[in-house]
């Protein structure tokens, strides 16, 4: 889901360890720090711990980027869409740099493990290039980065677990937050064919499950209400400990802890998706009935050439079994169009299927060609003009079935929790259901971080409206 957005990270760095590599007294009174993430919410996870590492050296976030003393892209490289608009934005702030020698640029995240050499090459104004696996290093990188002309790169391919945990332990939060993300692995063992993935975040490595539940124990006396637990492929969290517990089992403890009154995660593999998850989450009062479930294509032939691991008849036997577990809950998805040697029919398959499943949502992309994966070199790559056809196909169907099941919401009361006023109605306030509808109703803005009932009366296509309930 290729967002570009700033972020700005509120957060307070508490561990010494990288006293030498403090900035000066002096220093510290005005450097200012932006971060420009793009990607997934993993990213968006990592540039909260980077942010809380700047903070730390006594950085101070700038949302204005010509302010900033160091700018840091976490990039991602999932679909070279993402890449150009980053590879354009590095381009565009070198007139900073002409402008201010002494500003710090630095590329994080997959676009950096995945091309070093060919960023340092493109854009030699760039200061740093720092792996996805060792975000520890960059105190060490911005003291380096001064006194060099070189671009510096510093990239090891396998996470070290007592990195990991130096960098969790890195980010806390000094703001009230609504909502966390909480790693719970890193990379991804699957090597679905067209995915960069598991070349750029290396292999699954599952955070010590009383780490997890710590965090979550501190997040919840901190007032936070949600949280996403975050893995590429949570559904094989543990299988690395060797200690005999699933991710079912960490909802289950999490499921205890106060404070916390919803549980998310990402990204579910259907492949992995257990009856022991879908008996727990059932019995569980805080994990939310939403279900992203990317499904890919509703082709066999494509899902064995994109090495899913399933077929459409076993994902639809895991729908039917959500559903029955749990007849409220919201199902999405995610869906390429267009994978090498995907003919007219093939993609009628998927059309069908999306019918047949009724998605709420649909998280749709066009495929791109990743050097370096399987897929990229197979025959038959499918021409762009087709591609946005069919993706503009897709789009349109799905588009009837999301606002056909939001209507279904008309009527109904549900639970919101209220997360402030809405962006694009500053009178109104925004919230979501569990089941992950975007909900738009009138209210006080001291109910923000509540979770309240809303009777809903319109349904659109990305969203609900209604009016919330006094008692
Ligand atoms: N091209 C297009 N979409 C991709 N995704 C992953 N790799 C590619 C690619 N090469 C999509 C998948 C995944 C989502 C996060 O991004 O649908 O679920
Ligand atoms: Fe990529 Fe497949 Fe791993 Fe998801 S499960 S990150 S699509 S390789």
């Amino acid at each position: 889901m290729g967002k570009n957005q700033s972020k700005k990270t509120n957060l307070l760095f508490f561990n010494n360890e990288t006293t030498n590599n403090d900035l000066s007294i002096f220093d510290r009174a005005n450097k200012k720090y932006t971060i420009l993430t793009y990607g997934c919410q993993m990213n968006e996870r990592d540039s909260e711990i980077i942010g809380g590492i700047l903070e730390g050296l006594g950085y101070q976030p700038s949302e204005d980027i010509t302010q900033a003393d160091l700018i840091l892209f976490n990039t991602c490289s999932i679909r070279d869409s993402a890449e150009r608009k980053i590879y354009g934005k590095i381009g565009e702030i070198k007139r900073l740099k002409n402008n201010n020698p002494d500003l710090i640029i630095g590329v994080a995240g997959c676009m950096a493990q995945k091309d070093r050499e060919k960023i340092a090459k493109k854009a030699p104004h760039v200061d740093f290039i720092l792996g996805t696996n060792n975000l520890h290093k960059l105190p060490e990188l911005i003291t380096r980065a001064k006194n060099s002309k070189e671009t510096l790169i510093d990239i090891v391919e396998e996470r070290a677990e007592i990195e990991n945990e130096i960098e969790e332990n890195r980010s806390k939060l000094t703001t009230q937050k609504i909502k966390a993300s909480v790693n719970i692995m890193y990379g991804c063992n699957n090597f679905c064919t067209y995915c960069i993935v598991p070349y750029v975040r290396g292999r699954e490595k599952s955070r010590p499950f009383k780490q997890i539940i710590e965090e979550i124990e501190q997040l919840g006396k901190e007032g936070v209400k949600e949280v996403t637990l975050l893995g590429q492929n949570v559904n094989s969290y543990g299988k690395d400990l060797g200690e005999n517990i699933d991710f079912a089992d960490l909802l289950a403890a999490i499921d205890n802890i106060p404070g916390i009154e919803r549980i998310r995660y990402m990204t579910s593999h259907p492949r992995d998706f257990s009856d022991k998850l879908i008996q727990v989450i059932k019995n569980s009062s805080k994990v939310c009935e939403h279900f992203h479930l990317p499904i890919q294509s509703g082709c066999d032939k494509i899902l064995r050439d994109m090495n899913r691991g399933y077929t459409t008849s076993q994902y639809a036997i895991l729908v039917e079994k959500i559903r029955q577990s749990n007849p409220n809950a919201s199902i999405t998805t995610d869906i390429i169009v267009g994978f090498p040697g995907e003919t007219e029919e093939d993609f009628e398959e998927t059309l069908n299927f999306i019918k047949k499943i009724k998605f709420d949502q649909a998280y749709t992309f066009i495929y791109s060609r990743r050097s370096g994966t399987p897929a990229a070199n197979l025959p038959n790559q499918i021409p762009l003009e087709t591609k946005k056809q069919r993706l503009q196909q897709l789009i349109s169907v799905q588009n009837e079935i999301s606002l056909e099941l939001n209507k279904n919401y008309i009527g109904k009361t549900v639970e919101v929790l209220v997360e402030g006023t809405s962006k694009n109605n500053p009178e109104k306030l925004t919230g979501r259901t569990r089941t992950n509808k975007i909900v738009i109703f009138s209210g006080d803005q001291q109910l923000t971080g509540q979770l309240v009932m809303v009777k809903i009366d319109k349904a659109k296509t990305w969203t609900l409206e209604g009016k919330i309930l006094k008692d």
